[in-house]
């Protein structure tokens, strides 16, 4: 976007413990600490909230001041002495310890919390060695009450930092935790009692620094350090919020959030949080299956690919190649949509290839030059319906962070609202940014026409369906569009137009990967591939497509496979095997398209692996080139690389 450069903050320089260091002015202590290589320990103050000073875990000496000061709250000044580590200090943190563990519930070898909890760890480093309070003297509260299905509150373990009524309030702007009664009977609960029901309370449990707020389908599934974490993409939508993916004994226990501030801000919603069964389902396919010649046998499937490859050969040699087709779907990685299309293109030689059901004309890099981040420098966002937060719900959040804390103006209008009459609609000329689901692109088009009119600058964002939707169309795997966008003279029949055709009996042979949500929930899908003589399926579960493959290929989850998937704004991101293929698993789908293609004569410069793989993409699409990292693909004109 363009934004003018602000000037460089002016740097004001103070000592933690003695060491120099140099921050920008208005930095809070807590962060001039942190810079400076010393840990302060807090439980109230959180990096994306304003600070409320009620713990006191933190306090600090500063200069000559006679009273500790909280460090989480003061903002530092120029030649600032600040001591963390005095006799005072500590023996006010063990005191402050003394009173949080008073009433605390001794439960830490069932608590879900334990070994990833603040309670338990400051205890350990900053506590009395012993308790002087009897165990009989606690005062009790509520243990294990739901406050939806999702989550689970235990009274007894709050500390009682705000920071969850915070969330609800800062965050979400939904108010739906608060604090009640006074002094020691003081609990935080649901606002009159009403259970939970805003999409964003699996943040809460990761908000709590301890184990008052659970989530109820990780209760006594497992402890940390059991857990193999891996760092990876959320598959729940397009946003590309990043996610760890926890697993035990090779099954998905939990997502957890990582904070991408150019993303998700450390947030996740929920139907991508809690969507991690879908890694574990058993219904798979596991081994090749053929009945191409009789009943279904397993084999294995480098044979299967042979197999496939001599039956599509032959079809081939019989029928035009126009009377076969391919699809694909948004949950595969850039590195397989670009084999499939090369696959489709350059060896079937088919112009009839697709990841998704409607065609959407005009596509271009100019539909996503702006980043999310960008949305709260925008003066005004104007939101097109429902539909980009329905598909991408953590979406609402930054928009809420962009009214809330950045003063801008967020318009949501109806999707077929009048683009002439919304000039007069936005408060502040200057910079406009346009968000539209991708099935209201011409729409936000037209809008940001009108807009740019009366306002100058106008960026759009789109946001497309599916974890992998913006690569599938950045690769080409649509008819009409060739990698990088480019026109071709042949124009295939899209995704809906290709199930008609299968209906009516008018393709010999179609090669699809899936599992394709969209596509297997359309009446039309299995009708369609019904009538289609040969029909080879490279998918990682059980369901309609497996039914009626006659060559049908094991695929793998995005759990058990690398690669790389592209974000709606263009964020080109890598996921990483989080669960070990079983031994004797066969191979990922990329290698088996690419066999698959090369026992049709084609010919793959790259071996068969995601970073080979991600060069020869780079070499056909120059704006991925620079994307390493988690950046975005530098299209012509977009700015990229951010
Ligand atoms: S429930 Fe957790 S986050 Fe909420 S006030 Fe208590 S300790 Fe803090
Ligand atoms: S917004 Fe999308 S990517 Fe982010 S957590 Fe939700 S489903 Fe996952
Ligand atoms: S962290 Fe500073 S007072 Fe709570």
């Amino acid at each position: 976007m363009s934004a003018a450069p602000s000037p460089p903050p002016e740097l004001v320089t103070l000592t933690v413990d003695g060491r120099a260091v140099s921050v920008p002015a208005g930095t809070l202590v807590w962060d001039a600490c942190e810079k400076a290589g010393v840990f302060v320990p807090v439980y109230c103050a959180h990096k994306k909230m304003d600070p409320v000073a009620v713990c006191r875990m933190c306090l600090i000496e500063v200069g000559t001041m006679p009273k500790l000061q909280p460090a989480c709250a003061t903002v530092v000044q120029a030649g600032m002495e600040v001591r963390t580590a005095t006799d005072r200090v500590q023996r006010f943190r063990q005191g402050n310890m003394e009173f949080l563990l008073l009433n605390h519930p001794l439960d830490c070898p069932v608590c879900d919390r334990g070994g990833e909890c603040d309670l338990q760890d400051f205890a350990q480093r900053y506590g009395p060695p012993r308790s002087r309070t009897a165990i009989t003297g606690k005062v009790h509260f509520d243990k294990a009450r739901p406050l939806s299905d999702r989550i689970m509150l235990d009274q007894e373990r709050c500390i009682l930092c705000w920071r969850c009524v915070r969330y609800c309030d800062e965050i979400t702007g939904d108010r739906a935790i608060v604090l009640q009664e006074r002094a020691v009977h003081t609990v935080v609960d649901t606002f009159e009692g009403r259970p939970l029901t805003g999409p964003f309370q699996g943040n809460l449990p990761e908000v709590c620094p301890v184990g008052a707020l659970t989530h109820t389908a990780y209760r006594f599934r497992s402890r940390p350090w059991d857990l193999q974490r891996t760092p990876s993409v959320c598959p729940g939508c397009s946003y590309g919020c990043t996610v760890g993916i926890d697993s035990r004994d090779n099954a998905v226990v939990r997502f957890v959030s990582q904070d991408n501030p150019d993303v998700d801000d450390s947030w996740l919603c929920d139907r991508g949080r809690y969507g991690f069964p879908e890694l574990n389902r058993q219904d798979r396919v596991l081994t090749a299956e053929l009945s191409l010649e009789g009943p279904v046998r397993a084999v294995g499937a480098l044979e299967a690919v042979g197999a496939a490859a001599r039956a599509l050969a032959g079809v081939l040699e019989r029928h035009d190649p126009d009377q076969v087709a391919c699809l694909g779907t948004p949950q595969m990685t850039n590195e397989e949509a670009f084999c499939l299309q090369w696959l489709g293109r350059d060896v079937i030689g088919t112009p009839h290839l697709d990841h998704q059901l409607e065609p959407w004309p005009d596509l271009a890099p100019d539909e996503f030059r702006l980043a999310i981040r960008e949305l709260e420098d925008c003066d005004t966002v104007v939101v097109l319906g429902e539909r980009p937060e329905a598909a991408t719900p953590v979406l609402t959040l930054r928009l809420y962070k962009a009214e809330r804390k950045r003063g801008r103006q967020v318009l949501r209008i109806a999707a077929d609202a009048d683009p002439t009459e919304l000039a007069g609609r936005v408060r502040d000329r200057g910079r406009v940014g346009v968000v539209a689901h991708e099935a209201d692109r011409d729409r936000a088009r037209a809008v940001a026409t009108a807009l740019a009119a009366a306002n100058g600058s106008v960026h759009r964002l789109t946001l497309t369906e599916g974890m992998n939707g913006r690569g599938c169309k950045d690769l080409g795997l649509l008819p009409g569009l060739g990698p990088g966008y480019r026109r071709l003279d042949r124009a295939g029949m899209h995704g809906r137009a290709i199930l008609a055709a299968a209906a009516e009996g008018r393709l010999r042979a179609l090669v699809v990967v899936g599992p394709n949500p969209e596509m297997e929930q359309d009446p039309a899908y299995e009708a369609a591939i019904a009538r289609v003589p040969l029909v080879v399926a490279l998918t990682p579960v059980r369901g309609l497509l497996s039914r009626h493959a006659q060559a049908l290929l094991p695929g793998r989850t995005m759990a058990e496979k690398q690669g790389t998937v592209t974000s709606s704004e263009g964020r080109v991101q890598r996921i990483r095997v989080a669960l070990q293929p079983r031994i004797g698993a066969p191979p990922p789908e990329l290698r088996l398209l690419v066999e698959l293609g090369r026992s049709l004569g084609g010919t793959w410069e790259s071996a068969p692996l995601a970073t080979p793989a991600f060069d020869v993409i780079c070499d056909a699409v120059p704006a991925y080139r620079g994307t390493r990292g988690g950046l975005r693909a530098a299209w012509p004109g977009t700015g990229g690389a951010a």
